[in-house]
């Protein structure tokens, strides 16, 4: 019998993304997601069950139902402004809802976690290598929110033995080569897939948050991971818990950062297309450059990110982009 894996937010993009790996690698995922911000359409992969974080009674259902051995938390709400904005909302459903499902968890007795975090966890440090150890200041209520989850697994640890794999992404980009699952926001914040809709018209112009940063061109530098990537690292992550080798935090970047012009720039390429674009005004709670300074998950886990090129991730997402959506 397959091992089944309990993946809150498998109805959202990274989530979806895990679920296909997952399934390939010989798991049985289980989506349990609220559809506030995913989507039905993108679960393809397990079965489904519909609920919040917050509420307990269905958590102890679900786990009683399935016994996973591993819980992987990627249900989270993640646009950076209006966390800044709504911060009591983050606080309740990152955090409380975090909170929640541990002790759901724990109760059941699935000691086993994967947890989604955020290089926003670390904030704007200039000239300090973001490496695993380094000191964490978040600019804005998403990061901090995800930092308390971090301090949340590492208590449940030392109380009842929760193990955990922190991983704390860079940009996620791309989509699914295959087209089964891909990226879906609605409303859509992310510099990729606005700038897709740019390109072929469903918007105007992409707006550039701010062209007078401190960096080579003026705009923001981003490490940008391969969604694929990212998900394959989880199922190693996954193996670290089962193979009993203790918790542990992982970067996934891959150390190399790309502006927001660059990325423009290397659109017209896959798309044979110019990107219509209005220089705007800075974005609060935006960091200047993200990047990462850690080798550890490929050191320690052997991850490596191999479509993790511009080109890769804009081919896929473009082709995920004409092709596929979860409004069906
Ligand atoms: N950007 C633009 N115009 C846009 C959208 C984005 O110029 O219309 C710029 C941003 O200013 C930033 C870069 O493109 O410099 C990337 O922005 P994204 O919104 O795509 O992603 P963020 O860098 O804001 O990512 C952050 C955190 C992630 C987190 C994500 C949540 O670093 O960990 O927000 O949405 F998951």
């Amino acid at each position: 019998m397959s091992t089944t894996i309990l993946v809150t937010g498998g109805a959202g993009y990274i989530g979806s993304h895990a679920c296909k790996v997952l399934a390939r690698a010989g798991y049985t995922p289980v989506t349990y997601d609220s559809l506030t911000t995913g989507w039905r359409d993108a679960v393809t992969f397990g079965p489904f069950e519909e609920g919040d974080l917050l509420d307990r009674e269905r958590l102890d259902q679900v786990f009683a139902a399935y016994r996973p051995a591993a819980v992987m938390h990627f249900a989270a709400l993640s646009q950076v402004g209006e966390s800044m904005t709504d911060p009591g909302t983050y606080w309740r459903n990152n955090v409380a809802g975090s909170l929640t499902l541990i002790e759901a968890a724990v109760a059941a007795g699935c000691l086993n976690f994967v947890f989604s975090s955020t290089c926003a966890t670390y904030g704007d440090q200039d000239g300090v290598v973001l490496d695993e150890g380094c000191a964490q200041y978040p600019l804005n209520a998403y990061g901090a929110s995800k930092r308390a989850i971090e301090d949340m697994l590492e208590n449940f640890e030392a109380s009842h033995g929760l193990r955990h794999v922190i991983f704390r992404y860079f940009n996620v980009a791309g989509a699914d080569p295959d087209g089964e699952v891909g990226e879906f926001h609605r409303p859509e914040t992310h510099l990729i897939p606005l700038m897709l809709d740019a390109v072929d018209g469903k918007r105007d112009a992409l707006t550039i948050f701010g062209t007078d940063y401190d960096t080579p061109d003026g705009t923001c530098v981003r490490d940008y991971v391969h969604v694929m990537d990212l998900v394959d690292a989880h199922v190693l992550g996954l193996k670290w818990l089962q193979d009993d080798k203790g918790s542990r935090v992982f970067n996934l970047g891959t150390g190399t950062g790309f502006t927001v012009r660059e990325v423009v720039n290397s659109s017209a390429a896959v798309t044979n297309r110019e990107v219509p674009i209005i220089e705007g005004d800075r974005r609060p709670g935006d960091c200047v450059a993200l990047v990462s300074g850690s080798t550890r998950a490929g050191q320690e886990l052997g991850w490596q990110p191999a479509r993790s090129t511009l080109d890769a991730m804009i081919t896929d997402a473009w082709r995920w982009h004409q092709t596929g959506n979860y409004e069906r």
